[in-house]
């Protein structure tokens, strides 16, 4: 079978490995890849963003099955655009992508149906938000409605950030049309877990927790990144946590969109805060999160391509789902200098031959082969052990034996998990 898969990071190399793994599947096409993903798959040079020209590639190119992994895609609506042309896809169409597309259709069907999440208002008029800010409680969080590539979340921990923020959504239009609809929200305190599930919305079964680390510095100092490590499990999702999340949470979620004509199919992301009133729902994607995919996959036992198939079928009751519950797994981004903020691109890489799993999220090759920079977040180093402390000591061994003078990288992923379990 060829199989294709939307995007281009760590995320989407890290679901290549694992469908690479099917002995079905001959071909693997990524849209567009990168230098590290090359050399599990063909990288074709159309953006992820580039509906048409995707579809264009699928007629002239046999595509057996299709992943879309990253939110514009999915949002923009390319899965019904496959689905359009007979090719069976792992991910949800554009009606159901809305649940991580706007941020004001989230809270609502949350407050609809009695999910737990932080109390907010929305608002389309920028007066309103003003006057709103000037009275609410502080802390508070701004949140453009749309997709703002992981930005569009500003925690404002006085009453003259917020105003700042509405403003530069409202006003200065920083995330463009997407801070138009603002939603402003209660601040809420706790450990976060990310889990994502599969779901075909008749079943949901959530994958092993995880931890992500946002910000960009050890000690979560500096600013706010994309994900600079992720450990798997989370510690603080316990099992009495995980059975009221299950039943309050993921399957309500399940339900509700069925109920709005907007069955979800493919990985439904769920951002938890474990407050000291239970979990609550920070935010959904519509798709596997990037970097708690990194460790995520890496400790699935079963067969990740069966379990997609089974999910675009409609059958994932039938799957054979399983993860090392009584293992971990620990990946720690490498990042070029500057990340966050700006850097410098075509750093050379080095990776020895022995480290089995980097996954290359911003490389690119150079004309005689070599791995070269070419983004924020370059590499995730991930390792599986059978302790967490054993997954992190491996990962950073990996980590070391890395050349990537112009990178920098966290010394301290996994530290406040294992600090939870003792
Ligand atoms: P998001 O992009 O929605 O994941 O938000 C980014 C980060 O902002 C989350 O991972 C949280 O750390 C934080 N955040 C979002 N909403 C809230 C909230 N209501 N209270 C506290 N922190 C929040
Ligand atoms: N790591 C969070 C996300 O993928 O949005």
């Amino acid at each position: 079978m060829k199989v294709m898969v939307v995007g281009g990071g760590g995320r989407e190399h890290a679901l290549i490995k694992e469908i690479k793994k099917n002995p079905r599947v001959d071909h693997i096409y990524a849209v567009p890849g990168n230098g590290g993903i090359a050399k599990d798959a063909e990288c074709v040079p159309i953006s992820a963003e580039d509906l048409e020209g995707i579809v264009e590639f699928t007629r002239k190119n046999q595509v057996d099955f299709a992943v879309v992994a990253p939110d514009d895609p999915l949002v923009m609506g390319l899965v019904d655009l496959l689905k359009a042309e007979g090719i069976p896809c792992f991910g949800p169409d554009k009606k159901a992508a809305i649940i991580e597309g706007s941020k004001a259709f989230s809270k609502d069907l949350m407050k609809r149906y009695g999910i737990p999440t932080a109390e907010y208002e929305t608002f389309t008029d920028m007066d309103a938000a003003l006057k709103y800010v000037k009275t609410c409680d502080i802390p508070v969080v701004v949140k453009a409605d749309g997709l703002a590539k992981g930005k569009g979340v500003l925690i404002c921990m006085t009453r003259e950030d917020a105003v700042h923020a509405v403003k530069s959504m409202m006003e200065d239009k920083e995330f463009g049309d997407s801070g138009l609809t603002v939603v402003i929200e209660e601040f809420l305190t706790g450990p976060e877990v990310s889990v994502l599930s599969f779901t075909d919305g008749k079943t949901l079964i959530p994958m092993i927790s995880s931890m992500d680390h946002k910000r960009a510095l050890d000690g979560d100092q500096g600013l706010n990144t994309g994900g600079m490590g992720t450990v798997a499990p989370n510690p603080y999702y316990t099992p009495e946590i995980a059975e009221i999340a299950e039943q309050e949470i993921f399957l309500p979620t399940m339900l509700a969109m069925n109920k709005e004509g907007r069955s979800f199919s493919g990985c439904l992301y769920f951002g938890l805060m474990i407050t000291d009133k239970g979990p609550k729902v920070i935010e959904y994607n519509c798709r596997f999160g990037d970097p708690e995919t990194q460790v995520v996959l890496p400790l699935l036992d079963s067969d990740l391509f069966d379990i997609l198939e089974h999910v675009a079928n409609g059958t994932l009751a039938d799957a054979d789902v399983r993860f090392a519950e009584d293992e971990a797994a620990c990946c720690v981004v490498y990042a070029t200098k500057g990340y966050p903020g700006s850097y410098g691109k075509g750093f050379p890489i080095e990776i020895p031959d022995d480290i089995d799993t980097v996954y290359v999220a911003g490389a690119k090759l150079s004309e005689d082969g070599k791995l070269l920079s070419n983004g924020g977040r370059v590499l995730g180093i991930t390792e599986r052990g059978k302790t967490l402390e054993e997954a992190i000591a491996k990962a950073y061994a990996s980590v070391e034996k890395i050349t990537f003078d112009e990178g920098f990288y966290r010394h301290d992923i996994g530290q406040k998990a294992l600090a939870a379990l003792k």
